[in-house]
């Protein structure tokens, strides 16, 4: 287990409880005497259980007659014979009564608002599902999607569910290097993008990011499609289309590909500790149903409330809680093309007004910079509509959770901090609000039918409070991952090869409390939370030895006070230190770092040394680097380094800082 950090220490401290108001517990979906029942049936009848949930909260072509095949363990089938549509789900089934209900009210970046009802969004979303398939896309092909947030995001991805074709999102972040390799690895035959977006009053180029990604090769993709946000952008004759121009000509009837249930509806991509991303394979039924019920469960989803989950689309959070679950149950939601932070910081709260947003979920690293600006920002806006409020993608310390509490809920909204990870499709650890005390800091209890316990490094159950341990799921979930895409050896191994196949091996590290709750505290593998996105430090290294002057790289996170970690990377180069140093080469490979991987995978600090510090093996001392970074004292042993005086060296002035 590694060392926790100073905000985790003070998370495990915390001992302040919150009851639900019992103005909202009145009225909320769940009561303890109903969450109780639910949690009755799941313990009592796992499998019972889930087909329960999936004959109720999804529509079905054929109903599925087996619940769970465990005969290929840990590759578990949910809900065999069944055929659905996830597209139907989310769109026709609300038709015959919600048509002319809003489903999406997007908010530009210039301010600028759209409405589209469920009638306007189905039409659009059954245009763009002939538009691929005259494309020659069908069941089963895979659609890359490089597209900025808003509602094409969402209508791409309806639109492949539809056909039954496969999307994967790269986050628009990512540069063409990272989206090339997505692209290689999906074998994908389409890429829909943009021709650029505004963000935050700036221009981030999309298409000219393909182009260069196309050019390294990716000689899968047969055709791009472009939506024309912004003025154009320079296409290529046979191979790129307008959005503009192909998709208003198509019908707006478009006959669904009825799929099996464990069918993949997405691809997404996701750091792990070794290699490149993988994969993450995401099946039909079982993913929906997980989105589908969490909406109900953790955000006490009822008629009226006005859904805002400020995820981007590239990220499994704006999977699961944007193009997917409130769809499925037929909600408003805002989406924002934008920033928090512009064009002031009172962009959300002003948002949150105009649009009487009722239920509000963002991530810990919104929350800190927000709050750093003053209480006066929110203060000005009418925040009344709120009654929920939650966070999602790393800890929330303490006090963020309760100025979260109590600035922008009033102190009357409960705060729902929510645990998942892209494997696990949906939440799995949170609040079920109306029905149990919050606790700051604390994800509180799984949720019904998802089987989270903490082990020991030998697997053992801890049940004692207060010690550390691994996070595990004990029992398959209708959710998880099918497989990471084309190498189930890698699944395998990666999430089932500690403990055998039946328990789920997260990368967290947790510990529980004397009621239960479970308080999350952080990765134990070689991968880092950098304002919630998830990187792992081996792409880091290997984008930086790829720089001619970088022989040898070491990447750890330390603490920063907004985006919960930061990169602190420390090379050795070949030539003279001190004149690298003075050239601003540690400058220079920040830069490199953000061109190779995108700006999210920029690094705080690049630290030139004379070399790393290694065990006798030959093996870098990472966790050596680890305290450096978060500036602990020493403690491990350092006999065995041939240069002890590096430590100095290690620890010395940044040689640029950003
Ligand atoms: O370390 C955990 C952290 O984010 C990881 C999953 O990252 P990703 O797959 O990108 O999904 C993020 C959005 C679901 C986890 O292994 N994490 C996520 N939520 C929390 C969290 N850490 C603490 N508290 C949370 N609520």
């Amino acid at each position: 287990m590694s060392a926790t950090a100073p905000e985790i220490e003070s998370v495990l401290h915390e001992e302040r409880s919150f009851a639900p108001s019992p103005a909202f517990a009145a009225s909320a979906n769940f009561n303890g005497e109903r969450l109780a029942a639910l949690r009755a049936h799941a313990a009592a009848d796992h499998e019972g259980f889930w087909a329960a949930q999936a004959r109720t909260q999804l529509c079905w072509q054929q109903p599925f007659g087996q619940t769970l095949d465990d005969s290929h363990a840990p590759l578990y089938r949910w809900f065999g014979g069944g055929r659905l549509n996830a597209s139907v789900n989310c769109l026709d089934r609300h038709l015959p009564t919600r048509a002319q209900d809003t489903a999406i009210i997007f908010e530009r970046d210039d301010g600028e608002v759209q409405r589209w009802t469920y009638a306007a969004l189905h039409e659009e979303v059954c245009r763009l599902g002939n538009a691929l398939r005259l494309l020659g896309i069908g069941k089963g092909d895979r659609v890359v999607l490089y597209l900025p947030m808003g509602v094409q995001a969402v209508i791409a991805m309806q639109a492949c569910a539809r056909i039954g074709a496969v999307h994967s999102a790269v986050f628009g972040g990512f540069s063409a290097e990272s989206l090339k390799d997505r692209i290689e690895d999906a074998g994908a035959s389409v890429v829909i993008t943009a021709d650029a977006a505004p963000r935050g009053g700036k221009r981030v180029e999309l298409k000219a990011t393909v182009d260069r990604a196309l050019s390294a090769g990716c000689g899968s993709v047969e055709h791009v499609l472009v939506f024309q946000r912004l003025d154009g952008c320079a296409m290529q004759a046979g191979r790129d289309l307008w959005w503009q121009t192909l998709v208003p000509q198509q019908a707006t009837h478009c006959e669904p590909e009825w799929v099996e249930s464990e069918h993949p509806l997405f691809l997404l991509y996701t750091s792990g500790s070794t290699g490149k991303p993988k994969g993450v394979q995401h099946s039909t039924a079982g993913y929906l149903l997980g989105a589908t019920v969490t909406m109900q469960w953790v955000f006490d989803l009822q008629p009226g409330d006005v859904f805002w989950c400020t995820a981007d689309i590239g990220w499994i959070t704006g999977h699961s809680y944007v193009a997917y679950g409130p769809l499925a149950n037929a909600a408003t939601q805002v989406i924002f093309e934008g920033v928090p932070t512009w064009p002031d910081g009172e962009r959300f709260w002003r948002m949150i007004a105009a649009h009487k947003v009722s239920i509000f979920y963002t991530a810990p690293t919104a929350i800190r910079s927000l709050m750093r600006l003053g209480d006066e920002l929110p203060a000005r806006h009418d925040l009344s509509s709120l009654r929920l409020l939650g966070s999602v993608g790393e800890p929330i310390n303490p006090a963020a959770w309760l100025w979260y509490q109590r600035v922008i809920g009033g102190g009357r909204c409960p705060v729902v901090d929510t645990w998942w990870q892209t494997e696990t499709g949906a939440i799995m650890i949170a609040p079920v609000p109306g029905a149990m005390p919050t606790k700051p800091g604390s994800c509180t209890l799984p949720l019904p039918g998802i089987c989270a316990e903490i082990v020991d490094e030998d697997g053992h159950p801890l049940s004692k409070p207060g010690h550390g341990g691994l996070l595990v799921v004990g029992k398959p979930w209708p959710s998880m991952l099918s497989t990471i895409w084309g190498d189930d050896a890698r699944y395998c191994s990666t999430y089932f090869g500690r403990f055998g196949k039946t328990i789920y091996v997260a990368g967290d590290g947790a510990q529980r409390d004397e009621d239960g709750y479970f308080w999350i505290l952080g990765r134990i593998d070689d991968v880092l939370n950098v304002s919630g996105h998830r990187l792992g430090t081996a792409e880091v290294e290997s984008a930086l030895v790829a720089h001619p002057r970088v022989t040898e790289a070491a990447v750890v996170g330390r603490s920063h006070p907004v985006k919960g970690e930061a990169i602190l990377a420390f090379v050795v180069v070949n030539g003279a230190r001190e004149a690298a140093i003075a050239a601003g080469l540690a400058q220079e490979l920040c830069q490199w770092v953000a061109t190779q991987l995108g700006a999210i995978a920029r690094p705080d600090e690049v630290r030139i040394v004379e070399q790393l510090p290694k065990t006798r093996s030959g093996k870098i001392m990472r966790r050596l680097l680890r305290s450096i970074g978060r500036g602990e004292a020493v403690t491990q042993d350092v006999s065995t380094l041939e240069n002890p005086a590096i430590i100095e060296q290690l620890r010395g002035e940044p040689a640029f800082g950003a």
